[in-house]
């Protein structure tokens, strides 16, 4: 059966998905009987439970929901507001980052599955609230099984839209005192604590004296250095949007470097806080520092980076362990019922879960990458086993 409008309340799931998805707007994605298959044989697809495509035509929503895995509990993970050139591509990044979320969750030691949303629209013009409130009920028509929060390109005014259709969401505005709101002050936390461990087991030393070279200063990576610099650590520090750094230099007597040449930088740590893919062939051979550790997703262009990055002799921080203070947060604002310094203690794990994949991987040879994966998928068989 073809399912011509995916929302209201008749979705899609991974068999018919394509099809169902070709069907309903088949000027942006491939025709039905040629896609029909391709979900399965995708590089990023990994077994996943469930993908949903949802479309809503008054809204002009566009969206995909992948789940992951919902092995220790609903699939938890943010909608991402993207115009991404293809449908193809936007269910490629909500395959790669669901299984993310799953990894991340997992070795946070939530009760939290993986699971991931794309928006495909353009987040400076085409946010609506109708627009949110369809993916709201998109989200709703779930059950349970997926929870969302913002991430790249939605805040959490969209995601009180959100909630108007569902309670399945997370990450909302909340009075002052209350657990919640926007994540990326807790991201920072669990970054700045990992950023110590990382130091602590590289360098043998603390942190005070050191230089860090920050990455882009958004929502995480300018309370990060906040944190840095009340440590005692010297700040280099570059944003795309130069007012930004020169903001952070004049409010903590960093130095501006440019966004081209951070990379070669003298510094003990380099925090990447803006895109993915920033380790790569190129950078990697270029980085001075001996430590990498900093919130931006998918950091490690491909798997061999982290290799690569071991034999260069600098300590990774796998970014989805690191950067779990945010999803922490909304976990636990989620649940409800939990206090500030109930999130706070949950944070301050991080850098011990960090630690015990320094020792692994030192242990074992391995690059850091590749033992924080193994934990993670370890953990998700465990729970499927039991
Ligand atoms: P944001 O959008 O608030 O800040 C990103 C900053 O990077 C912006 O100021 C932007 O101008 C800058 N930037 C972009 N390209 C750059 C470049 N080439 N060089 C230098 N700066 C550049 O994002 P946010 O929330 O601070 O997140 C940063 C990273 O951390 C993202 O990769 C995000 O996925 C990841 N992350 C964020 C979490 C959160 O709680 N906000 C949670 C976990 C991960």
């Amino acid at each position: 059966m073809i399912h011509r409008y995916g929302l209201r309340g008749k979705l899609c799931h991974a068999p018919c998905a394509p099809r169902a998805y070709g069907e309903v707007d088949a000027g942006i994605g491939p025709r039905p009987w040629e896609s029909a298959l391709d979900l399965f044989t995708l590089p990023d697809f990994d077994d996943h439970e469930q993908v949903v495509f949802g479309y809503d035509r008054p809204s002009g929503l566009r969206a995909v929901v992948a789940i992951h895995s919902t092995a220790l509990g609903p699939a938890a993970g943010g909608c991402r507001m993207w115009p991404y050139p293809s449908s193809e591509e936007a269910l490629t990044d909500a395959l790669r980052l669901s299984r993310g979320m799953s990894y991340k969750n997992a070795m946070a030691e939530l009760d939290l599955g993986g699971g991931k949303a794309v928006i495909l629209g353009e987040a400076r013009t085409e946010k609506t609230p109708e627009l949110f409130q369809a993916f709201g009920r998109l989200v709703e028509s779930l059950g349970g099984r997926y929870i969302t929060a913002e991430d790249v390109g939605t805040t959490t005014g969209d995601m009180q839209q959100v909630a108007a259709a569902t309670g399945f969401v997370s990450g909302l505005a909340r009075g002052a005192g209350e657990v919640g709101g926007d994540p990326g002050p807790q991201t920072a936390l669990g970054v700045f604590f990992g950023i110590q461990a990382a130091v602590r087991f590289q360098l043998g030393r603390a942190l005070e004296g050191l230089t860090v070279a920050v990455q882009g200063l958004g929502g995480v990576g300018h309370p990060l250095c906040r944190l840095l610099a009340a440590d005692g650590a010297r700040l280099k520090v570059a944003d795309a949007r130069r007012e930004r750094a020169e903001q952070v230099c004049e409010e903590l007597g960093a130095t501006l470097v440019d966004t081209e040449t951070i990379f070669d930088e003298a510094a003990d740590v380099f925090a990447p806080c803006a895109l993915g893919a920033v380790l790569n062939e190129h950078t990697i051979a270029r980085l001075r520092a001996r430590v990498v550790a900093g919130a931006a997703n998918n950091q490690l262009a491909a798997a061999a980076d982290g290799e690569a990055l071991m034999k260069a002799g600098i300590l990774y921080a796998p970014d989805y362990v690191i950067n779990a203070g945010g999803i922490i947060n909304v976990a636990h604002e989620y649940r409800g019922g939990a206090s500030r310094a109930e999130v706070r203690a949950a944070i301050e794990k991080i850098p011990e879960r960090l630690t015990l994949i320094f020792e692994r991987a030192r242990r074992e040879a391995r690059p850091t990458s590749e033992v924080a994966d193994r934990m993670a998928r370890e953990r998700l068989q465990a729970a499927r086993r039991g």
